[in-house]
């Protein structure tokens, strides 16, 4: 049996409810998804697959677990999320919706008032989001709300106005409340299988320490939107898996001297607000990463972890100099964020390793951040370019610059050579521009890839940088930006 030092009691199964009834799980394999246990082994089929890949948001479901005494409705995509990370929620899925039959929930009635479905394959998926959202009691709904909860669902052939209005004609009906969720659950570990193959979630940061010293060759995994697309896409046979959901601790933000501390296992719908109030394009960019599905799983140490060189987070984080934090064993490091990302998916993280922080620092008043993502669609793409600046200004003049960008080099990196000929900028005086902009061709010399060509990447690189200027100068947004930012 895989050892658990630390455990007292060690679970060998998961708990949730389903239908009304407390279900106990203790016999499955590791690498299943929660969309092939209920399509495949329950039957349930009105949960439907389409992409496969967290994608379209047909096999949306709902997981309700209590928080603060109250019920939070959280969509996620079944296709890619492990059937073991349901443990210790309310599983909700389209049969659950209405309460007799013939009894539709009032957004089902709405989506049918509206004509919202034609083929209905998308259906299932935009009823159970709207559901999520008309249960969670926005105090007001708009359009805009509607669009960013149905940014993950695609629907090919009604197209999205009656959807909305549906949505919209809904939020009048109070919710039902027939879910009351279930409490999170963190005494014990838990471990299903044996040292071949298992599927555990230590409860506690010093368990999931000595499980991942004694299986350094295990996949951790905090919410699988990655990881889930190896099992679906990849097909890799991953026997040993960590979910670090039930690691009490490391999904905490606390405010201390030198910055937020940010535990690895935030949701990115967690983070959201947090980045959102430090600078609105934070905000901004959290409300165009993946969709609500993908931020509800996502998690801040997965993006970072996962070493993307188009991962939107790092590029942020790395221009406002954050740090982070590793663990092994008991024994923590600390690093430049930009340090840990060595090569083209090789990060600085040793066998046993994990992420177990990130330290944000605030922004000083004589900072001046703006970030940008650039993307083929506004919702749910991931960045070709993604550029983030933090300049001190003093009357009109750059002092010191930081400039990172991501989707330009096969890491997330800063542009040193920019950001040397940066310093000393008059922002009134044009010509004192050239030099950093020029300066940006040898930083980087990206690659064409199907989201952009290197051209392209070269020329938005530099038109970002000379955006950034512009806005810092007191050009109005509105003469920048194709949309005003809207809050997560
Ligand atoms: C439809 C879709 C849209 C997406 N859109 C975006 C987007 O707009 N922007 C973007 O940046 N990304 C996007 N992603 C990618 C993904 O959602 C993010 O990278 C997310 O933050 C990953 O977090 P996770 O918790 O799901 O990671 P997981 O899939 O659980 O893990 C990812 C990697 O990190 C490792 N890992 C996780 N936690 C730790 C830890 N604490 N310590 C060490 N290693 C760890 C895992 O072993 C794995 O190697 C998208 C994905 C999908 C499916
Ligand atoms: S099937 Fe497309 S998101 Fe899951
Ligand atoms: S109704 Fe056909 S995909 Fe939406």
């Amino acid at each position: 049996m895989a050892d658990l030092p630390h455990s007292v009691d060690v679970r060998a199964s998961i708990r949730f409810r389903f239908r009304g009834r407390d279900i106990e799980l203790g016999d499955f394999a590791p690498r299943m998804t929660l969309l092939d246990w209920l399509r495949i082994e329950r039957g349930a089929s009105g949960t439907k697959e389409g992409c496969n890949e967290g994608d379209c948001g047909a096999c949306t479901v709902v997981l309700v677990r209590r928080a603060q005494g109250a019920p939070n409705f959280t969509p996620v995509n079944a296709c890619i999320l492990l059937l073991g990370q349901i443990d210790g929620a309310e599983l909700v899925t389209i049969e659950d919706l209405s309460s007799a039959p013939g009894a539709l929930h009032p957004v089902q009635d709405s989506m049918v008032t509206h004509h919202g479905a034609q083929c209905g394959f998308c259906t299932p998926g935009i009823v159970m989001s709207l559901f999520a959202q008309h249960e969670s009691k926005p105090q007001t709904l708009d359009a805009d709300a509607v669009c960013d909860q149905l940014a993950g669902n695609l629907c090919r052939c009604t197209g999205y106005r009656p959807i909305i209005e549906a949505a919209l004609a809904a939020h009048v009906v109070p919710p039902q409340g027939r879910w009351p969720g279930t409490e999170a659950m963190h005494a014990g570990d838990m471990l299903i299988g044996d040292d071949d193959q298992f599927f555990a979630a230590p409860a506690s940061i010093p368990s999931l320490a000595a499980l991942y010293a004694a299986h350094p060759d295990a996949t951790l995994v905090a919410g699988a939107t990655d990881v889930g697309l190896w099992l679906t896409k990849n097909l890799q046979d991953i026997r040993k898996i960590i979910w670090l959901g039930r690691v009490a601790g490391l999904d905490a933000i606390e405010a201390h001297a030198d910055g937020l501390h940010i535990g690895a296992g935030v949701t990115l719908a967690a983070l959201a607000p947090h980045l959102g109030a430090l600078h609105p394009d934070l905000g901004e960019v959290m409300r165009r990463f993946g969709s609500t599905q993908v931020r509800s799983s996502g998690t801040i140490g997965g993006n970072l972890a996962n070493g993307s060189p188009i991962g939107d987070l790092a590029p942020c984080l790395i221009a406002l100099g954050a740090q982070l934090v590793l663990q092994k064993g008991d024994v923590l490091r600390h690093l430049p964020l930009e340090d840990f990302f060595l090569a083209y998916r090789k990060q600085d993280r040793l066998p046993g390793e994990f992420v177990h922080s990130v330290i944000m620092p605030p922004l000083a008043a004589e900072q001046a951040f703006r970030a940008y993502k650039v993307s083929k669609r506004i919702d749910e793409d991931i960045s070709s370019v993604l550029a983030a600046f933090c300049f001190d200004v003093a009357q009109g003049r750059i002092g010191r610059a930081r400039i990172a960008f991501g989707g330009m080099a096969g890491t997330p990196a800063r542009a040193r050579n920019a950001e040397g000929f940066a310093v000393g900028i008059r922002l009134q005086d044009e010509s004192t521009w050239a030099s950093a902009l020029s300066a940006l061709a040898f930083d980087f010399q990206p690659l064409s890839d199907q989201r952009a060509s290197a051209a392209y990447r070269a020329l938005v690189a530099r038109n970002l940088l000379t955006k950034a200027l512009i806005e810092l100068r007191g050009e109005s947004p509105a003469t920048t930006r194709i949309a005003p930012p809207r809050e997560p």
